[in-house]
């Protein structure tokens, strides 16, 4: 079978060579991790989110495995945007890897600076991920995405910035109205969405009867989010059709990207199968077109949103 596949798809107005993207946090800073994994056959890396300034994260351990995914609890440890941006973007660049940027911070402020310290960069980037959904940044921290207005006033925030890269805001599946956080934070100025993050989660040690990382919560990743990430996805594809998706979650072979085009996303986001292999995003990659061309599928754009309805 020789027949090609196109796997060029759209996000908004990015035209990419490929669905496949590494997820925020999950490919190192990038360089490090495209010495294993040619980042120019994705069609873009997300780089790990960074704040306005240096976050220490949390305490070890950060990450433990569980039954069908892993819970991390990093909380976002990074030296900040102007470091990223000085040492890491130009390495990462190097390599040829489109880059989506990825930002966060405790205050609407903090992200509205985050976003002004990329300007000056924002030639370099095909997007900018808004990360509103972080679950494990210490205990009682804010996750914005859980607060529709908030949400909002983030992606309003930053689109008031010169910063004129496109920007998606990425949401947690934990609310009950995901297509009204999906809507207001398009309406605010967000080109598309990153669905989803981790999800709040908790492991316990009973032996010592305290949690087992060193954060009191974590985030679920892993093959348990893919059927979760896959109705977050459907959700907001069937409420929102026009709005541009990354399906991320639980994404481990080509079969589960088809699932997650299907299910309405533009492109898929991996990330937990890079921890178990680093080179999982050329397989599913791989797995994505013999699975295409095995069903007769010319183009992974025919796949977007191509979920039936249940048989009658
Ligand atoms: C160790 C680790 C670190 C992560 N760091 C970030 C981060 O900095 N920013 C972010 O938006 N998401 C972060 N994520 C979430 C992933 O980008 C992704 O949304 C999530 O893990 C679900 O996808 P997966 O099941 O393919 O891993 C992280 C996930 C893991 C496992």
């Amino acid at each position: 079978m020789s027949e090609t596949v196109d796997l060029t798809t759209q996000l908004g107005k990015v035209l990419l060579p490929s669905p496949i993207i590494a997820a925020s946090g999950t490919f190192g800073h990038g360089a490090e991790v495209a010495h294993l994994c040619d980042p120019t056959r994705l069609g873009a890396v997300t780089s790990k989110s960074q704040a306005p300034f240096l976050w220490a994260g949390n305490r070890a351990p950060r990450l433990i495995p569980v039954a069908a995914g892993m819970v991390n609890a990093v909380g976002l440890q990074g030296r900040g945007i102007e470091h990223w941006v000085e040492r890491d973007l130009p390495d990462l660049k190097a390599t040829g890897a489109r880059v989506i940027a990825s930002i966060w911070g405790f205050t609407v402020e903090d992200f509205a600076q985050a976003a002004r310290l990329l300007v000056a960069v924002q030639d370099q980037l095909v997007g900018v991920e808004i990360n509103l959904s972080c679950p494990n940044h210490g205990s009682g921290a804010t996750v914005f995405s859980h607060d529709t207005a908030l949400s909002a006033e983030v992606v309003q925030a930053v689109h008031a910035t010169n910063l004129q890269a496109p920007l998606f805001a990425k949401l947690s599946a934990g609310v009950t109205d995901l297509p009204e956080v999906a809507g207001a934070v398009v309406d605010a100025g967000a080109t598309g969405l990153t669905l989803i993050n981790t999800f709040r989660s908790l492991v316990i040690d009973a032996e010592t009867r305290r949690p087992a990382l060193g954060a009191a919560g974590g985030g679920l990743s892993g093959p348990a989010l893919k059927v979760i990430a896959l109705r977050a996805v459907h959700d907001v594809a069937q409420a929102h059709p026009h709005i541009p998706i990354i399906g991320t979650g639980g994404v481990l072979t080509g079969l589960d990207a088809v699932e997650m085009l299907l299910a309405g996303a533009s492109a898929v986001g991996v990330g937990t199968a890079t921890f178990y292999e680093p080179r999982a995003t050329h397989r599913i990659t791989d797995e994505l077109v013999d699975w295409c061309r095995t069903h007769g599928v010319g183009s992974v754009r025919d796949l977007i949103g191509r979920l039936k309805e249940p048989e009658k």
